[in-house]
């Protein structure tokens, strides 16, 4: 793979939920230039067939690798589960292609601390198995108790998130005895993170809520270095593409990169 060092990181979500992955990432290599999209006009994929998200993830790959993007971050459990095998063989030597499910299984695993592990994420996440398969194939011995939580993504998109109504859904959700005795919970949706204070809350802070997007920014980072890849820029200036606008995203970008984010549409799904 022949990729230039200073060219930009693509990253990619159903929405607003991949900033928390990118806000991670520009804390880790504030050097990288980081170019996001947000398919919102499909938002949530949580409850979309794979063939529809491979199809959208596709054309988001097409469009970030037209940006000379060096690596494609699918910053989306959902898209990582459906589609990261087809667009890995789609992009071929032209970027590295990353995914979010790979780190955090692999951190979970290999951590003793972890043993009856939680998962909550989109039906799509959850009916396609990986965390647990991936868990216990580096470790037999783990728990993995894995609950899908489809409100999460249209309640946190729709701005409730502070609130009564965001309170009553994390408990309705939360309260499943299946989740009782767990040591940690799997945030295995990018968009959960931003509610992660609430779930902590919830569970009155003694278990381990896992972020994934800490562990995805710094095996990015790792690839990075041991490939020679690493941007040495100075304040480079971030883009945010969406498929359609909504006042959240621009919001929370603004939110998750502290500067004032001029927020592009771009077509590229339809
Ligand atoms: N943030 C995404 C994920 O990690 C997608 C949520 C959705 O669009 O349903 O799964």
């Amino acid at each position: 793979m022949n990729l230039d060092k200073n060219n930009p990181i693509g990253i990619f979500d159903s929405g607003a939920g991949g900033l928390t992955v990118a806000g991670a990432v520009k804390n880790i290599l504030p050097q990288e230039k980081i170019i996001y999209f947000g398919d919102t006009a499909h938002l949530p994929y949580g409850d979309k067939s794979a063939d529809a998200i491979k199809q959208y993830s596709l054309k988001i790959t097409d469009f970030l690798l037209e940006k000379k993007c060096k690596i494609i971050l699918i910053a989306c459990n959902t898209a990582s589960a459906a589609a990261y095998e087809t667009v890995k063989k789609h992009v071929g030597a032209k970027a590295i292609v990353l995914n979010v499910i790979d780190p955090a299984t692999k951190f979970i695993a290999n951590n003793n601390k972890y043993k009856k592990i939680g998962v909550i994420g989109t039906k799509g996440t959850i009916s396609s198995d990986l965390y647990s398969t991936k868990i216990k194939k580096i470790d037999s011995q783990k728990q993995v108790i894995s609950m899908a939580t489809p409100l999460f993504v249209p309640m946190i998109e729709e701005g409730f998130i502070y609130d009564n109504i965001s309170n009553a859904i994390i408990k309705n959700y939360l309260s499943d005895e299946r989740l009782q005795n767990i040591d940690s919970l799997i945030l295995a949706c990018t968009h959960y993170p931003i509610i992660k204070n609430q779930i902590r809350k919830f569970f009155n802070f003694k278990t381990n809520i896992v972020d994934s997007s800490q562990v995805v920014a710094r095996e990015l980072q790792r690839i990075l270095a041991e490939k020679q890849l690493l941007n040495t820029n100075i304040n480079p200036k971030h883009e945010f593409y969406v498929s359609d606008y909504t006042d959240f995203f621009s919001t929370l970008a603004e939110m998750f990169f502290d500067e004032e984010v001029n927020l592009i549409k771009a077509d590229v799904t339809n």
